[in-house]
C-alpha cells in the first residue's frame, strides 16, 4: 500500500536538474551554478538561454551562432499564418498560445525526434517564436499593423518594438531583458513539472511545452502576474491597507504574494522592486508603483509573506506599455528557455514519472445489474 501522500506534493524531489537551483531559507536562486543577482543586467536573454538549453554561457563565435539560430526560428510557418487571426479573435492569449505552439509542432521536421540534436534546433525554435506568436496574436485581435521583427534587435528590444510599435527606449529594453532573465527557470515549478511528465513518457517536446503553457496559465502560478494589475486597477489608491486587510480577513488570498519554496524575499523580486520603481519615476505616475509598496508592507505585517516573481512584475510590464492581458504571455516568453532544457535534460536521461496515489474511495462495492441500482 502507498504512503500518505505531502498534498501538492511539497518538498517531495522529483527530478534531478543541473539547469536551477534554489535555497529558499536565504532567497536565492542560481542558474548552472551562476547567482541570478550576478546575471540579471549583466547577461542578456539570449545568453541566459543558451546557458540553459546549451550548458555554459556562450562565447561571442557560440552567441553569434545561436543568435543566428533564434533570428531564422522567427518565422511562424504556414500553418500558423493561415490560423492566426481566427485563434486570435475566439481565444484569450493563454489558450491561443496553446493551440499555436501544438500548430507550429505539426510543421516542424525534427516533430517525431527526440535526439539532443533536434530537440535542440526545437528549443531555439520555440524560444525564438514565442514573443512573435505574442505579437502578431496581439496584432490580430487589434487589427493594428506589425513592423516585421528586425533581425538586428534582441528578443526584449523586437517584442517591445512589436507590442507597442514604437523604437523602444534603451534603458526600457534592459529592464524588459532583465526581466525575460528573472523569469527563464526556475526548478519544479508546476509547468516545468507539467513538460517533464509529458517528456518522460518520450512525447515530443513541442507536446511537452503544451502542456507547459497549460499549466503556466492557472492563478495560482503564472497566472497571479496579471491578476495583480487587475488588483492594483480595482483599488482606490487611498484605500490599499484597508482593502487588503478586508480580503484577509474574508480568507481571500493576495495575488503575488506567498511562494512554495522561498520563506523569505524572492530573489527576483528585489530587482523587479527597483525596475518598478525606476520606471515609475521615469513615466511621472508613481501611483501603482507606491501602492504596491504599501500591499507589500501589509500582507507581511498580517500574514507574515512576501511578494513573489509576479508581484512586481505586473508593474513593470504595465509600465512598458504591455498589456494586461498579456502578462502571462510574456511569462512564457522567458520560461520557454527553461521549460525546453527541462526537456532536453529529461529526454537525455529519461524515465517515466509515474508516482503512486493514496486510494481513498469506497472498497468491497458489490456489483447490481443497472435496473437494481
Ligand atoms: N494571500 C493570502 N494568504 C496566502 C497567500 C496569499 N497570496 N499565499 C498563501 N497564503 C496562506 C494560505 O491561505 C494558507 O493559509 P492557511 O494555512 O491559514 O490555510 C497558507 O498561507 C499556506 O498557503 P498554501 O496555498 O497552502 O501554500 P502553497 O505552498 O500551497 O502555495 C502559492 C503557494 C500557490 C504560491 C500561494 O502562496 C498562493 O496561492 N499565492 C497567490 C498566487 C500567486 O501569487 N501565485 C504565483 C506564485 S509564483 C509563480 O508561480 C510564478
Amino acid at each position: 500500500m502507498a504512503d500518505k501522500p505531502t498534498k501538492g506534493l511539497a518538498d517531495v524531489v522529483a527530478a534531478s536538474t543541473a539547469l536551477s537551483d534554489i535555497d529558499g531559507k536565504a532567497g536565492r536562486l542560481f542558474y548552472r551554478g551562476y547567482d541570478i543577482h550576478d546575471l540579471a543586467g549583466r547577461t542578456t536573454f539570449e545568453e541566459t538561454a543558451h546557458l540553459l538549453q546549451c550548458g555554459a554561457l556562450p562565447t561571442r563565435d557560440q552567441l553569434a551562432a545561436y543568435g543566428a539560430e533564434l533570428v531564422n526560428g522567427r518565422s511562424l510557418g504556414a500553418l500558423v499564418e493561415a490560423n492566426i487571426s481566427e485563434i486570435a479573435e475566439k481565444q484569450a492569449p493563454m489558450e491561443a498560445l496553446r493551440t499555436l505552439v501544438s500548430l507550429s509542432g505539426a510543421e516542424n521536421p525534427d516533430k517525431d525526434a527526440n535526439s539532443a540534436e533536434a530537440n535542440h534546433r526545437k528549443a531555439a525554435q520555440l524560444t525564438a517564436q514565442q514573443p512573435i506568436l505574442v505579437a502578431r496574436y496581439h496584432a490580430a485581435r487589434t487589427g493594428a499593423e506589425i513592423p516585421d521583427p528586425d533581425p538586428g534587435l534582441s528578443i526584449a528590444a523586437n517584442f517591445l518594438l512589436q507590442i507597442t510599435g514604437k523604437v523602444p527606449d534603451p534603458r526600457q529594453v534592459e529592464i524588459f531583458d532583465t526581466c525575460l532573465v528573472l523569469h527563464a527557470d526556475h526548478t519544479m515549478n508546476a509547468s516545468t513539472f507539467a513538460a517533464r511528465v509529458c517528456a518522460a513518457t518520450l512525447s515530443d517536446m513541442h507536446s511537452a511545452i503544451v502542456a507547459a503553457i497549460g499549466t503556466l496559465k492557472g492563478p495560482l502560478h503564472g497566472g497571479a502576474n496579471e491578476q495583480v494589475m487587475r488588483t492594483l486597477q480595482s483599488i482606490a489608491p487611498d484605500q490599499v491597507a484597508g482593502t487588503v486587510r478586508d480580503k484577509l480577513a474574508n480568507g481571500e488570498k493576495i495575488m503575488g504574494f506567498g511562494h512554495r519554496v522561498y520563506k523569505t524575499e524572492d530573489p527576483r523580486a528585489t530587482h523587479l522592486r527597483r525596475m518598478s520603481e525606476e520606471l515609475a519615476q521615469a513615466a511621472g505616475d508613481d501611483t501603482y508603483y507606491r501602492m504596491s509598496k504599501e500591499m507589500e508592507e501589509v500582507v507581511l505585517a498580517e500574514k507574515g509573506l512576501y511578494p513573489n516573481v509576479d508581484f512586481y512584475a505586473a508593474t513593470v510590464y504595465h509600465y512598458l506599455g504591455i498589456p494586461t492581458d498579456l502578462f502571462t504571455p510574456v511569462f512564457s516568453v522567458s520560461r520557454m528557455s527553461g521549460w525546453t532544457a527541462h526537456v532536453i535534460e529529461q529526454h537525455a536521461d529519461n524515465r517515466l514519472i509515474r508516482p503512486d496515489s493514496e486510494y481513498i474511495g469506497e472498497r468491497d462495492q458489490k456489483w447490481k445489474p443497472i435496473d437494481e441500482r
